[in-house]
């Protein structure tokens, strides 16, 4: 049996790009909802007065995916603070909406959406409304970053990498229940998949954190709590984003090639902080929020 839902994230080629990578998704289109106007063209809709909303239509397959997955990862990828803007698109027809089909779905949906309210503290610009009308997108603007790969995309291009990664991760590591073997894949993964300079783990083990499974150059076995990057994401228990480790007071440096780093806590089942998953570039400046949003969200299932 399949189920639709609507989403409406900004420009849709992007949005589309990224729903078309899930597992579980048969079919992502664009297209326009709820205006007020019939077949729409793009051309009208860009002129800001039809009413509609450049939307997704994705159709899915409940058993392999969620509402509540699908709604959780379009959060992912929106502003949803911003009123009819998302990243350089301006208009109404960019505003932000997830529109059902079936009254039984605004309740899932609501989960996810209160979730999201609280965590940004003010009411949120996204629309949760039944779908009153969807026309189809021109056929130019169907699979547009695959058709255009060098095309314009309102989303960072890491985003597509990260949601790929995030599905993969635990197909490779199925049931195996030794962490030690889950960390040194993921590591490999991560590494791979996003190309970096070093991807590993440190463990916490009494007063320090004691290095685990890497891929990289060799590096420094053991960081004191509250030391250097990783033991400063350790004690404060939450992600640091460092664009020069040169201008991290006691930053550890393990190769000299080193120049930006991203460490996210991994929490244990009694929520504790466990360990940490420490990223470095030998580029400067090489991680953001997008970086910290999705390999959270990795470090989760890892
Ligand atoms: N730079 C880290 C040490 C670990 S290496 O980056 C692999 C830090 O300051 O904690």
């Amino acid at each position: 049996m399949e189920k639709t839902i609507y989403f409406a994230g900004g420009c849709f080629w992007g949005t589309q790009h990224f729903f078309a990578q899930l597992v579980g998704v048969k079919e992502a289109v664009t297209g326009y909802a709820n205006g007020h106007t019939d077949h729409p063209k793009y051309e009208e809709v860009y002129t800001d007065t039809t009413g509609y909303a450049e939307t997704v239509k994705v159709v899915y397959n409940p058993e392999r995916i969620g509402l509540e997955t699908l709604t959780d990862l379009f959060f992912c990828i929106i502003d949803p603070l911003s009123v009819n803007r998302q990243g350089h698109d301006d208009g109404t027809r960019y505003r932000t909406g997830i529109y059902y089909t079936d009254p039984s779905e605004p309740e899932i949906i609501r989960k996810v959406y209160d979730r999201e309210e609280q965590k940004a503290g003010a009411p949120l610009a996204v629309e949760l409304e039944p779908l009153r009308n969807f026309f189809l997108a021109e056929e130019r603007h169907q699979d547009y970053l695959d058709k255009n790969p060098e095309g314009y995309c309102h989303l960072p291009l890491k985003t597509f990498r990260y949601v790929r990664l995030l599905q993969e991760i635990p197909l490779y590591l199925g049931e195996e229940r030794n962490p030690v073997a889950r960390m040194a894949n993921a590591a490999a993964l991560i590494q791979e998949r996003m190309g970096f300079f070093w991807t590993g783990f440190y463990l916490a083990d009494g007063e320090t954190l004691v290095l685990g499974p890497f891929q990289g150059p060799a590096a420094c076995m053991r960081i004191g709590f509250g030391k250097g990057v990783c033991g400063t994401a350790w004690k404060e228990g939450r992600t640091l984003v460092v664009p020069d480790v040169h201008q991290f007071p006691g930053h550890i440096a393990c190769s000299s090639l080193s120049q930006s780093e991203i460490v996210v806590p991994l929490h244990g089942k009694d929520g504790k902080v466990c360990g940490v998953l420490d990223i470095d570039s030998d580029q400067l400046a090489s991680f953001d929020e997008t970086d910290a949003l999705w390999l959270e969200k990795i470090a989760a299932v890892i």
